[in-house]
């Protein structure tokens, strides 16, 4: 993995991306920054942090994965922080797709953006925000939480980027050839609010519901039932969580 510092930059993300479409990065490798002024996150979202405090970077990868199976970057990555922070004696959940979770609140978020040829992933750029030292946060953030609020320890960002960067590499190669199906349980363990009976909104359907995670899909859909018995299979766009705690 070769690794690379900035001081200030728009977004790591997008600092990657331009580089793969130029030809300028070819090779596993990590950019990372001490103060990221437009973070993206999922959707429409922005990431925030404060100067110096967090974990900002982003890991250009080259494992090819078949499309149809494409939720297993996501899957290596948030399974690889998960490993890393119970290393460091964190104990998270991995809250679908996409995020960190500690205790009901987010630690951190994860922005995937793959490049396709055909049918199959020939780059993938993973973005992650880990909060490590900061201990406020703008009022306007739904839930957030940091390891510095956790433990009141502080904590070395370059450590948490070198470690997670490498077992997110490790933990592609070695699942990029395992059947998904090998991989799902582990994972739904792992997830926030796994077979708890939450309140849904689907998309699709007028009412709320109540139900539960019951099933993630190789291509990152996730399956509820509701106690009615009906199977909802949806998308992030698909599907919101109403009832957080
Ligand atoms: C989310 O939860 O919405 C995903 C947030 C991902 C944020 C990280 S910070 C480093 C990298 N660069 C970006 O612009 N975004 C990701």
């Amino acid at each position: 993995m070769k690794y690379i510092e900035l001081s200030e930059i728009d977004s790591t993300n997008a600092y990657i991306s331009e580089r793969l479409s130029s030809g300028e990065i070819t090779e596993p490798t990590t950019v990372f920054t001490h103060s990221q002024n437009k973070g993206k996150g999922m959707g429409q979202n922005i990431w925030v942090s404060d100067n110096d405090k967090n974990a900002l970077f982003s890991i250009a990868l080259f494992t090819e994965i078949k499309t149809e199976e494409i939720f297993k970057v996501s899957l290596a990555t948030s399974m690889a922080i998960y490993e890393f922070l119970k290393l460091k004696g964190i104990t998270t959940k991995i809250k679908w797709p996409n995020d960190i979770y500690y205790d009901g609140k987010k630690l951190g978020g994860i922005l995937i953006e793959n490049k396709l040829d055909g049918n199959v992933v020939k780059s993938s750029v993973i973005g992650v925000g880990l909060n490590l030292n900061q201990e406020k946060f703008p009022k306007w953030l739904p839930n957030p939480i940091s390891l510095k609020n956790i433990t009141g320890q502080d904590y070395d960002a370059k450590e948490f980027i070198t470690g997670i960067s490498e077992m997110v590499e490790k933990k592609l190669n070695e699942i990029k050839d395992v059947p998904f199906v090998d991989l799902r349980l582990d994972y739904l363990l792992n997830l926030y609010c796994f077979g708890k009976i939450m309140m849904w909104k689907i998309q699709g359907i007028k009412d709320e519901i109540s139900g539960s995670i019951v099933d993630v899909k190789p291509s990152g859909k996730i399956v509820v039932q509701a106690v009615s018995g009906q199977l909802c299979e949806c998308d992030i766009k698909e599907i919101k969580l109403i009832d957080d705690f």
